[in-house]
């Protein structure tokens, strides 16, 4: 299917590039790999999972094909508990048995998983070769295939291992959200409903007139199209004002903060990333009004909104020690202060230093 192509920038001053959504989609694949500059005759190692390879991988190959480049496919495990340097040594290989060399690319065909992965097996394979980057969950869209982070996690926690590696090209193909489950879908609503939340009010407000947030089929395409690229663009001025993560960021982990404690003590598999990201979103949400830093009324929209989207709103049962312990290990803890991601109204937020642990336990005790 075609439709009228977006091209947002990410206007970085060392390597700009563009997300591109919509058009001919993953058929324009090679044509978009002309356009950001790419030349016929370049190797392309094709990386992908069994979900993903078997409906989009021969539409991808061709493509490039067509467009006089030299592609290969390899189909990967993906799962969370695969994200390791193990698979990373896999996609080496395949660079290694292809010939991959300084000039040939690697592009990454799936969620975020594959993505994080594939980004670090080319920002690792002779010091560095591009990556183009083509998510298909609606996470890896609006967040994991914007912005250079990529890695594989360790024993010791997520992501804990891995490089900034900006892609070449984000390339999105709004119908290969129609396979996605919609558990996934919903989990990826969380992070758009965030963008909203935490710099785009307008955002916000189509989504509130929106009828049906939970499903892609149920869903204009349009009005899609419109949400991805709002989505894209914020997390693309966030990138371009503070790529490295130096300060501003962090505001990019919103909700994040208690959805790390949920992840940690419901167990990894329990609830998706993104549906942690809902509850923690709406667990700050309650400390932000308990510290009067926003009102009920937004926060309730907020809610509202989250569960209009089919995802969880509700803290679960959890040991408060444990919760404290969990907070304090925490990466955003700095000098011994729980640093955390508060909205001011719907469209900001800042980031504060100074919550108290008794803050966080009146909230907490609120919320159970
Ligand atoms: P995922 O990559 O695990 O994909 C979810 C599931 O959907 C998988 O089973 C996959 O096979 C399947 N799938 C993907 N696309 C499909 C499609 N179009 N049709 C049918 N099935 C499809 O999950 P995710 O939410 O995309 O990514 C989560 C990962 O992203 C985590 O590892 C997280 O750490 C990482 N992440 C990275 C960043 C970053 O900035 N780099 C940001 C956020 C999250
Ligand atoms: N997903 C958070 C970031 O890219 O910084």
């Amino acid at each position: 299917m075609t439709s009228d192509i977006r091209r947002i920038p990410v206007a970085l001053e060392r390597q700009p590039y563009e997300v591109v959504i919509g058009g001919k989609g993953l058929q324009g694949l090679g044509e978009e790999l002309l356009l950001a500059g790419l030349k016929p005759g370049i190797k392309v190692l094709i990386v992908s999972n069994a979900d993903v390879a078997g409906p989009y991988g021969e539409i991808c190959f061709k493509s490039l094909k067509a467009n006089g480049f030299k592609p290969t496919l390899l189909v990967i495990e993906a799962g969370e508990d695969q994200k390791t340097p193990a698979t990373v040594s896999l996609i080496h290989n395949a660079a290694y048995e292809a010939g991959l060399e300084r000039g040939s690319l690697m592009l990454a065909l799936g969620g975020g998983v594959v993505g994080d992965m594939t980004g670090f097996a080319a920002a690792t394979w002779l010091r560095g070769i591009p990556i183009i980057q083509v998510p298909t969950t609606l996470l890896a869209m609006v967040d994991a295939a914007i912005g250079g982070k990529t890695g594989v996690n360790h024993p010791g926690g997520k992501n804990l291992v891995g490089a900034f590696h900006q892609p070449r090209l984000v390339l999105i193909d709004p119908e290969t959200l129609k396979t996605l489950p919609r558990r996934e879908f919903q989990a990826g609503m969380a992070e758009v409903i965030k963008y909203g939340v935490i710099g785009d009010f307008e955002l916000f407000e189509l989504l509130e007139k929106t009828s049906r947030l939970d499903q892609p089929q149920e869903m204009d395409n349009v009005l899609l199209e419109t949400i991805l690229e709002r989505s894209a663009a914020a997390k693309a001025k966030v990138v371009r004002a503070d790529e490295h993560e130096a300060g501003l960021r962090a505001i990019l982990n919103y909700g994040h903060t208690f959805g790390h404690v949920v992840e940690t003590l419901c167990g990894y598999g329990t609830w998706l990333h993104g549906e942690a990201v809902a509850i923690g979103m709406v667990a700050v949400g309650e400390l932000a009004v308990q510290r009067q830093s926003w009102s009920r009324e937004a926060a309730n929209r907020q809610k509202a909104l989250i569960k209009k989207a089919g995802l969880p709103t509700s803290w679960p049962t959890l040991n408060k020690d444990a919760v404290m312990r969990t907070l304090q290990g925490d990466k955003k803890v700095k000098d011994g202060k729980i640093r955390f991601v508060i909205p001011t109204s719907i469209g900001k937020v800042e980031i504060q230093n100074d919550i108290s642990k008794s803050e966080i336990e009146t909230c907490l005790s609120k919320l159970s």
